[in-house]
């Protein structure tokens, strides 16, 4: 027997908490009757448990993984026209696995996949920060007061951009490679941060994301996050559970 609470936050549908807030809104259901008291027992092998009018399954157990993306893959699950996917250079996951935010086509580097829904918000979630790393290569070399306005903030077509830190690393053949860190994820945003700088970005690559590294991974090479990522990851996801419920 399981609480009730506790069994929903293991199937990735809320925290602990949220779970609770969702019980006494009466959102869940026990084998067809709704449940709004706290601290109900189930059996997660023979009772029958909705959110919503949706039944959650018991989770063996979450998954996580971490790709090095190559460029030419799509971050999604599936393509109608069924060119490469991500999904396609995953080992063979017991249970359904989502990539947590996506990369460009021709980006690559860092993608964290799992099936723990809490901690894949936490991760991308605007208000929780979560820093992401990128390697960038543009035409051309940015000067100085052309890299404070990234931390300033730059106007795109949706808005000011959060401030961004950005550091050169080197320059090949007179082009920049720049580190940039961002705490959003908007579409296409470090290259149209870069091209508002005058900029165009002629390579990307995600090489941290949170407590994330993509260290040596080579394209296409997968690996588990290590034992003090994943204490990590599993921190983010409590204090960001945590922020939600207050
Ligand atoms: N910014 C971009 O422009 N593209 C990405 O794939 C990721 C961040």
């Amino acid at each position: 027997m399981e609480r009730l609470n506790k069994f929903l936050a293991q199937a990735g549908v809320a925290s602990r908490r949220q779970a609770e807030s969702l019980i006494r809104a009466g959102h869940v259901k026990v084998n067809g009757a709704v449940i709004i008291e706290m601290g109900v027992q189930i059996d997660p092998q023979n009772d029958l448990v909705e959110v919503d009018g949706r039944v959650i399954k018991e989770q063996a157990q979450y998954e996580y993984i971490i790709l090095h993306k190559p460029p030419g893959y799509l971050s999604t699950v599936r393509d109608p026209f069924q060119r490469p996917t991500v999904i396609d250079l995953l080992p063979n996951p017991k249970s359904r696995l989502y990539p947590v935010g996506r990369l460009d086509l021709d980006t690559s580097g860092l993608l964290f996949f799992t099936n723990d829904g809490v901690l894949a918000l936490a991760l991308t979630h605007p208000r929780h920060l979560v820093e992401k790393v990128y390697q960038v290569k543009v035409s051309g070399i940015p000067t100085d007061s052309e890299l404070q306005a990234l931390s300033q903030g730059i106007l795109l077509d949706d808005g000011w951009t959060a401030p961004a830190k950005s550091a050169i690393d080197r320059i090949e053949n007179g082009n920049a490679i720049i580190r940039v860190t961002l705490r959003e994820g908007r579409k296409r945003q470090v290259k149209r941060m870069m091209l508002a700088i005058g900029h165009r970005v002629l390579a990307l690559q995600r090489i941290a994301m949170g407590p994330l590294t993509l260290g040596d991974l080579k394209p296409g090479e997968w690996r588990c996050p290590s034992e003090s990522e994943l204490k990590q990851l599993l921190k983010l996801k409590e204090k960001s559970a945590n922020l939600s419920s207050k």
